[in-house]
């Protein structure tokens, strides 16, 4: 059978990069276009497979994209400046390479190419108390970086080939390392302070592992036509936690941390939700790293390497 070409746009960055080398491992035949605004060398354990290819290339270079696009059969746009305090750093930015780009991308693809979109469930924005979003809750996204990945998604769905996930907040070891993700800050935060500090405790997140991300992608690839049209919650439905609940299980695997709760500190990120996986875990999909094991693999990176602060900034 005639391996399938994949173009991934930011598939050096913290999911990417990951998700790349198991596509390249797989056999697909894999172009990454990125700019390496992070990490320069992610993908360089890739370089001697005959089936990766990497263009040090910007998604807004319309002539490169048009190029790219035409050779490929599916397309997994990752690239994006990403996380509310970045985009609103760069307002003009994220609006060109979180929305506009992505809107090119459509407006170049063929109804038989597919697409993979990873949109983040930060634009359930702010859900209701004893309620679970699911992938029919609206979508009241509360930042800049929301409200373009919300909009990217409307059009994105409207490609017949398109499949979206909205992704809980990812943890994990990646080959482009981020320390700003809640898990991996308030990890970092306990084996070089012995403590942890958190305020409003009490907001709600969903959590998943890099590499079940990377499994979640690889799970649609393989059931495209039965996924295909529709949109999927993808985290750990073990681990909708309040930010004082993570605290407590990270204390339960790394002894000797105290928590601090800093009373009238405001989160400026208002986020606060729980979600149901179900609609993506009735097709068979299921995540294979826990919560706690990902805190112990964290605690053994962050006990061995000192990661700059790394507030994904430009
Ligand atoms: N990490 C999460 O928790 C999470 C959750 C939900 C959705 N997502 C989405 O997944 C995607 C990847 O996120 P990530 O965590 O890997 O972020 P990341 O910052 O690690 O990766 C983004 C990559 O895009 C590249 N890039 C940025 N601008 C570019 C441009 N103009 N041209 C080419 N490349 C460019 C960067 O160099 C980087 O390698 C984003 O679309 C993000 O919105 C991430």
């Amino acid at each position: 059978m005639k391996k399938q070409k994949i173009l991934i746009t930011g598939g050096a960055g913290y999911l990417g990069s990951i998700l790349t080398t198991k596509l390249v491992y797989l056999g697909y035949d894999v172009t990454v276009i990125d700019i390496l605004e992070f990490n320069k060398i992610s993908l360089s354990h890739l370089f001697v497979k005959n089936n990766f290819k990497f263009i040090n290339g910007d998604v807004r270079d319309k002539k490169l994209m048009t190029k790219e696009l035409r050779k490929n059969d599916i397309i997994i746009p990752l690239a994006a400046l990403v996380g509310a305090p970045l985009c609103a750093k760069y307002p003009k930015k994220t609006l060109e390479i979180n929305y506009k780009c992505v809107k090119f991308i459509l407006s170049k693809l063929k109804t038989s190419q597919k697409i993979i979109y990873p949109n983040t469930n930060s634009g359930y924005g702010i859900g209701d108390k004893n309620k679970f979003c699911d992938e029919k809750s609206p979508l009241k996204p509360i930042s800049l970086y929301g409200r373009t990945k919300v909009e990217a998604e409307k059009i994105i769905l409207r490609h017949r080939n398109s499949i979206v996930f909205r992704l809980a907040t990812v943890f994990g070891y990646s080959y482009r390392m981020r320390t700003d993700l809640l898990v991996n800050f308030l990890v970092n935060m306990a084996i070089r302070n012995k403590k942890i500090t958190i305020f409003e405790p009490h907001f709600r997140r969903n959590y998943i592992h890099v590499i079940d991300v990377a499994n979640a992608f690889i799970f649609a690839l393989e059931n495209f036509s039965k996924m295909k049209g529709n949109i999927y919650n993808v985290g750990l439905s073990n681990a909708n936690l309040t930010k004082l609940q993570l605290a407590k299980r990270i204390t339960k695997n790394i002894k000797g941390i105290k928590i601090n709760l800093l009373k009238n500190k405001k989160d400026p990120d208002k986020r606060d939700y729980f979600v149901s996986n179900k609609k993506i875990e009735k097709l068979g999909f299921r995540p294979s790293i826990s919560l706690d094991d990902g805190i112990i693999e964290l605690k053994n990176l962050f006990n061995t390497f000192n990661f700059r602060d790394n507030k994904n900034n430009y």
